[in-house]
């Protein structure tokens, strides 16, 4: 590394609220065996970058100092050894860049292992790419859980199934959709309000049902009165009893939060009756074989046009510059809706 400040970068030092955050002027990090560089275009927020910073999910900074920020997009710099696949000059899009590592996407560049800057198909944008890890990593496990499978998820992979995505304007909610409606299933989600529903709806949702005015278990169960095969579900201490009202026997039930408290309650005798599966899902213990199987089954479905954002395909876009990286934070913090990206750098 040369001793010259050379990249402009968001970080924090200790532990806190957005405050914490600064910019500042770093020098450029070098790509070592097996990792690429990357010039960030765009990076997306997601909750897990303000809760991280926070502490509610870490006791102390791994790191002397953070740049935060798993996903984004933009152009490979540099490669370091023993780098096959990707290449100088590759538009990308990246996952896990902090995850274990120093330096995330807020950030003018981020060195990530090479498998975690995966080439974006066609002329997808960066903003799409920005869009894809956390919450499209997070929708392809949950919705490849199902004993009974698939384990992988592409066209007609789920012809014939019914999945109930709670939350379905949310950004693990919305990739949940897009990707089960890409793969053949009838997607039913919940929502809360009207604009929530139009959004879910935009997102390619056959059914929309507001949990909160209307009897949401009567009304799924005459959407779906076979029952439902998958729940993707946002919130399982609040849903378990309105799962157990839907599900088909041997369904599955993957919960991926801790939506409004820390301790669920099941009504065993019930999920026993059912034969249910239910399976937690967390992005950063789901495992090598699960993740390989996301990021080529997300980069298909982009390939396919499959995975779009912007308000009109159910995801508005909420943009910041890099300079206000906290007030991004914030904006997740407080429950935006949309997909709230930062803009790194130009690159176009
Ligand atoms: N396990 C993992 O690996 C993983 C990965 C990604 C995200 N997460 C977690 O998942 C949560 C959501 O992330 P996100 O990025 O999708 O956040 P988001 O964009 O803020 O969406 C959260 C959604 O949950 C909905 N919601 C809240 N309570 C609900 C309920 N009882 N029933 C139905 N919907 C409900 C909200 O809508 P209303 O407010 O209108 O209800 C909102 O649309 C966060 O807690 C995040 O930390 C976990």
């Amino acid at each position: 590394m040369g001793s010259v400040p050379d990249m402009r970068a968001v970080v924090y030092s200790k532990l806190g609220d957005s405050s914490v955050l600064e910019l500042v002027e770093r020098d450029v990090p070098e790509p070592h065996w097996g990792e690429v560089r990357v010039r960030l275009g765009v990076a997306g927020v997601n909750p897990t970058d303000w809760k991280f910073r926070a502490g509610a999910t870490a006791s102390s900074l791994p790191f002397p100092e953070i740049s935060p920020g798993q996903d984004g997009a933009g152009v490979v710099d540099a490669v370091g050894n023993g780098v096959s696949g990707v290449s100088v000059g590759d538009r990308v899009w990246v996952l896990l860049a902090q995850h274990d590592r120093p330096i995330g996407t807020a950030s003018e560049y981020t060195v990530v292992p090479a498998e975690q800057a995966v080439r974006l198909p066609g002329s997808a944008s960066y903003d799409v790419g920005a869009s894809l890890g956390v919450p499209a990593m997070t929708a392809h496990r949950a919705l490849t859980i199902h004993e009974d499978g698939p384990s992988r998820l592409g066209t007609g992979t789920l012809d014939g199934r019914t999945v109930l995505v709670t939350g379905g304007a949310g950004a693990v909610g919305h990739a949940a959709i897009q990707l089960a409606a890409w793969a053949g299933a009838t997607v039913v989600t919940t929502i809360s309000s009207d604009e929530k529903a139009a959004l879910a709806a935009a997102a390619g949702a056959h059914h929309v049902v507001n949990y909160r005015s209307d009897d949401a278990a009567a009304q799924i169960k005459s959407l779906a009165p076979d029952g439902i095969d998958l729940v993707v579900d946002v919130a399982i201490i609040q849903n378990a009893g309105l799962v157990a009202e839907v599900l088909k026997p041997r369904g599955a039930i993957a919960a991926y939060a801790n939506t409004g408290g820390t301790e669920v309650t099941l009504t065993v005798r019930e999920f026993m009756r059912l034969n249910a599966r239910l399976q937690f899902v967390l992005l950063y213990t789901m495992g090598d074989a699960a993740a390989h199987a996301g990021i080529e089954d997300v980069t298909a479905a982009v390939a396919d046009g499959a995975l779009e954002v912007g308000e009109e395909h159910g995801l508005p876009m909420l943009r910041y510059p890099l300079e206000e990286t906290a007030a991004a934070h914030d904006a997740v913090e407080n429950g935006a809706v949309g997909k709230v990206l930062i803009d790194v750098a130009d690159l176009d």
